[in-house]
């Protein structure tokens, strides 16, 4: 085909198409031409803003490297993380909602032990943090690996300090054999999505702030199910109803309760006020997965 025009070069476009040998990419690769074009003639863009938007994911790419993923952070900023988890986890009844990994998951942590202190030494609110976790629909799992890994008192990631030499508000702990968990940390607190690059001038241009309401990161594996990454989030936060990434959902807002000075249910004595959290997590089987792997 040739003497193509604005009202002819999609269907030109999709037929050179035609012969993708693998059929999922054929599907994907015709959808993104029907999109981007249909996108194009929506916008009506001229050269200069076309030239515009090439340099953005330009300097998009640019940005990324082994500790930075700008383009993560485009999906997440603009909701395409969200609802490909959102695709990808339609849950059952009793299983926990999902939502975004982020950025600052490592895989170094420490491995510990249930009461451990994630925050040694650290500033903050003192937190105790126990629940949980089950089979949706079944019974408790004993030996699950719960990651954790959560923002200090000042809104940052142990991973983004300098003034630290050993990993901190991270960990690795295990449910014991009746499938509970516990540890202590330090409250966390709400912060903003890194926006000194390219995502940022988009959020400055949309007069968005880079906010994430304070939360508490949980990745929950065991055998037969599906790993669970989620949040906790705290109930009262002002950032709830705009979270930068749109990774908020009710079901994982949680109160993080104000208690008096006493006694802490491990036994810890609190002469200050501190705070306390509780969660049942519930965990998605595989399909196909035998009832003795669901505990
Ligand atoms: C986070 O919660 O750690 C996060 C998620 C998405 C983008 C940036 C940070
Ligand atoms: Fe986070």
């Amino acid at each position: 085909m040739s003497d193509l025009n604005e009202h002819t070069i999609t269907d030109a476009v999709l037929a050179r198409l035609a012969h993708t040998p693998d059929p999922r990419m054929r599907t994907v690769v015709e959808s993104l031409v029907r999109h981007l074009h249909g996108f194009i003639r929506d916008i009506e863009p001229t050269f200069a803003e076309w030239q515009t938007a090439i340099d953005f994911l330009t300097r998009t790419g640019q940005m990324c490297d082994d500790k930075r993923q700008e383009f993560i952070l485009l999906s997440d900023t603009l909701g395409a993380s969200m609802l490909v988890d959102a695709i990808n986890h339609r849950m059952p009844a009793g299983a926990t909602e999902t939502t975004v990994l982020g950025p600052f998951f490592v895989e170094e942590r420490p491995e510990l032990p249930n009461g451990a202190d994630l925050s040694p030494g650290r500033d903050g609110e003192r937190l105790f943090v126990r629940g949980t976790v089950s089979s949706a629909g079944g019974g408790r799992i004993a030996g699950a690996q719960i990651d954790l890994w959560h923002s200090d008192s000042d809104g940052y990631y142990d991973v983004q300090r300098h003034d630290l030499d050993a990993p901190s508000g991270r960990g690795r702990i295990r449910s014991d054999e009746e499938g509970r968990f516990w540890f202590w940390t330090t409250q966390p607190t709400p912060y903003p999505v890194p926006h000194d690059g390219p995502v940022g001038e988009l959020l400055r241009a949309t007069q968005r702030h880079p906010y994430r309401p304070a939360h508490l990161h949980f990745m929950i594996a065991a055998p037969g199910h599906e790993t669970l990454v989620t949040h906790l989030f705290v109930e009262g936060d002002a950032y709830l109803d705009s979270d930068a990434v749109f990774g908020v959902k009710d079901s994982l807002v949680v109160p993080f309760k104000y208690e008096h000075p006493g006694t802490a249910p491990d036994g810890t004595p609190m002469p200050a006020r501190w705070r306390s959290l509780t969660y049942d997590f519930g965990l998605k089987p595989l399909a196909g997965t035998a009832p003795e792997h669901r505990a």
